[in-house]
């Protein structure tokens, strides 16, 4: 029997660093919505006792450090499953781009496995599972809209954000999520109104989500890759209504209400990157 889940790809509408906790990680406060943009996860059992992963994205690891493959061994030690699976990964969200790619692939290859084997866990039970795996992966476990905050395993569900238009622009280089926060310094750190967005977000204000979205993070990409600027500035150029960083970077995404001005952005940076994608967000 083959099972298949989607993966959708995430935007932080708004991402703020309140501290660095004893632990090493940042304490967030986070609103995170899914887009229609998704890598598409096939899994079969296998007689032998073995994980394969096979992708059509030659960049992607296959072992260990693929967080579908850590999914995999995780569930089969915890429930000491003697099966093996071969799950294949139909990548379309780009790769360490701040879009939770590789997190969304995880909590997909969790649900399904949970249903592969049969193993009737809660989504809760497999949001404790993906914590462990990344800070990410909670949230990708249901995905939509939602409030996020702690290392990233508290989870808000929240109403859909205002639908609208988004043209994701990923710039060639990769980021490490990492670095980024080992970067961030609380002196000159950019502080979102996360309330007044939430707020924004709640009420279904487009207009005011437009005017609300922050990502404390990106001052510390732009530094490092002031492409990330240059891509905003010419979304804005362009027509869109908003431009913000997705994550840690290097993505940007812009908002717009109208999907005429949505085609000009895309096709306006289309000459200018290579990676660009115009999607909607889901419901
Ligand atoms: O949890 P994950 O492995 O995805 O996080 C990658 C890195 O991002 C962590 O090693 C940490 O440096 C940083 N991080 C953080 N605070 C968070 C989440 C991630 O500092 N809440």
């Amino acid at each position: 029997m083959e099972i298949i889940e989607k993966a959708p790809a995430k935007i932080n509408l708004g991402l703020d660093a309140l501290y660095k906790r004893e632990d090493g990680y940042h304490e967030l406060e986070m609103v995170m919505a899914s887009v229609d943009l998704a890598d598409r996860l096939f899994f079969e059992t296998l007689t032998e006792n073995q994980i394969i992963i096979e992708t059509d994205n030659s960049f992607i690891p296959v072992d260990q450090k693929n967080h579908a493959f850590a999914a995999a061994e995780l569930v089969k030690k915890k429930f000491q499953i003697e099966t093996g699976v071969r799950i294949y990964i139909e990548k379309r969200i780009p790769v360490a781009a701040g879009l939770a790619g590789g997190s969304s692939d995880c909590a997909a290859t969790l649900r399904g496995l949970n249903r592969l084997w049969n193993l009737g866990l809660s989504n809760q039970d497999l949001a404790d599972l993906g914590s462990e795996i990344g800070s990410d992966v909670p949230y990708c476990i249901e995905g939509g809209t939602a409030f996020v905050t702690g290392r990233g395993e508290r989870i808000e569900k929240m109403p859909p954000m205002p639908q609208c238009w988004v043209v994701l622009v990923k710039p060639k280089m990769s980021v490490s999520t990492g670095s980024i926060f080992g970067s961030l310094s609380f002196n000159s750190i950019q502080h979102p109104d996360i309330p007044a967005l939430k707020a924004a977000v709640m009420a279904n204000d487009y207009d005011k989500m437009t005017q609300t979205i922050g990502n404390a993070l990106e001052g510390v990409t732009i530094q490092k890759h002031p492409v990330v600027q240059q891509i905003k500035d010419r979304m804005l150029k362009f027509g869109a209504d908003a431009a913000l960083m997705s994550g840690s970077g290097p993505t940007v995404f812009a908002l717009c209400d109208k999907k005429t001005r949505a085609q000009r952005i895309y096709n306006g940076l289309k000459g200018f990157c290579e990676e660009v994608y115009l999607v909607r967000t889901l419901k």
